[in-house]
């Protein structure tokens, strides 16, 4: 007879190959969100219980394979299965439309971009050598290559990046002291979501969206000629890695310094070239001395960040001896409640 003991260790021993197959299959679970979006499921689900035929007919699916898809991704908690086998949307799965007002399909896309499945079988590279993936497979740095090479994952790179900043622009524009601010210039500002907030919110203040130039030639309307807030915004093309030539009395650097710490310096650097005295630098990132649930995500893109770029996300301490080295006065850092992964506020002005 096998004894409680045995039986006990095994139960135990069990749960935790669970859990380890579970994590194994972790990319199995990110193709299937993937594959979801682009079929156009969420499109084809509805609030109300869809058969799976119906949901096939509709995404030009074969039944039988669409339901499995389905049923894996129920099984994460994406979508919900009636009793009758029946799928309808749930909170999640609502998250994927179209029509969503956050746009986070393109996250989805973002994170699973065909470059990423190139890459991520190299991590074991790029962990003993310290170094990017990206430009030993194309050849090129990760954003030569997304602009050149790569432009439909450049525009899903662009419409996720939108889809971050519009999740947390309410409360980051809210968290912005402007007082005293006439000009404020967004460096490396993607589309301008967050421009376009702080100008809403500030009718006396200037902004300059400062960006790549395929990413500032699709700028958000608003920001352009014409467009409401087109009257004091200026759009400025350029590599803020050679120079940032804008003067501004507020510099927002929001998302960007992910990348290797030479590049973050030189940016520093160049915006205190060209700033005033007591110009401010904002920082806005999350950063590595988060809370657990939050490193479960942030850990995982530092990952994302070192195939890329070969960059790296930063804690608290990390970002201060940053400022130190670029020779700027760290003023201040705060957390931005309402955001996740949490946004820091960290802040410091161009000496004298
Ligand atoms: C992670 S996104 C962040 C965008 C925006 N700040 C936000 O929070 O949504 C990084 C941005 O840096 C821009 N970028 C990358 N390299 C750049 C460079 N050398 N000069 C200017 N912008 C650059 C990209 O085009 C992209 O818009």
């Amino acid at each position: 007879m096998v004894s409680v003991k045995a039986q006990d260790d095994q139960a135990a021993a069990m749960e935790l190959v669970g859990k380890l197959e579970h994590l194994a299959v972790g990319a199995g679970v990110a193709a299937a969100l993937q594959a979801a979006v682009k079929l156009g499921v969420p499109e084809a689900v509805g609030d109300d219980p869809v058969e799976v035929s119906e949901i096939a007919a509709r995404t030009d699916a074969v039944p039988g394979t669409l339901g499995r898809l389905l049923r894996a991704l129920e099984r994460q908690g994406v979508f919900e299965e009636t009793s009758d086998g029946r799928y309808r949307h749930n909170a999640l799965s609502r998250l994927l439309r179209d029509d969503s007002p956050y746009g986070l399909k393109h996250l989805v896309l973002w994170l699973g971009a065909p470059w990423t499945w190139q890459a991520w079988p190299r991590l074991d590279e790029a962990v003993r050598d310290g170094k990017a993936m990206v430009p030993e497979i194309f050849g090129k740095d990760f954003y030569s290559y997304l602009t050149q090479d790569a432009p439909e994952s450049a525009r899903v790179f662009d419409k996720a990046m939108t889809a971050v900043s519009s999740l947390s622009s309410r409360q980051v524009s809210t968290a912005i002291d402007l007082r005293g601010v006439g000009s404020v210039a967004d460096v490396a500002g993607g589309q301008g979501h967050l421009l376009r907030t702080l100008l809403a919110r500030h009718p006396e203040v200037h902004g300059t969206l400062f960006d790549l130039e395929a990413t500032v030639a699709d700028a958000v309307p608003e920001l352009c000629a014409g467009g409401e807030f087109g009257d004091r915004c200026s759009l400025v093309p350029g590599d803020c890695l050679n120079e940032v030539p804008v003067k501004a009395d507020l510099y927002i650097l929001k998302n960007i310094l992910d990348w290797p710490d030479e590049n973050s310096l030189r940016v520093l650097k160049n915006i205190s070239a060209t700033a005033d005295p007591g110009a401010r630098i904002l920082v806005i990132d999350s950063v590595m001395d988060a809370a657990p649930e939050e490193m479960r995500v942030t850990s995982v893109i530092d990952l994302f960040m070192l195939l890329n770029v070969g960059g790296q996300r930063h804690t608290r301490s990390e970002f201060e001896e940053l400022f130190s080295r670029a020779g700027l006065d760290l003023t201040g850092t705060e957390a931005v409640s309402g955001t996740f992964p949490t946004l820091h506020l960290v802040e410091a002005t161009v000496p004298g």
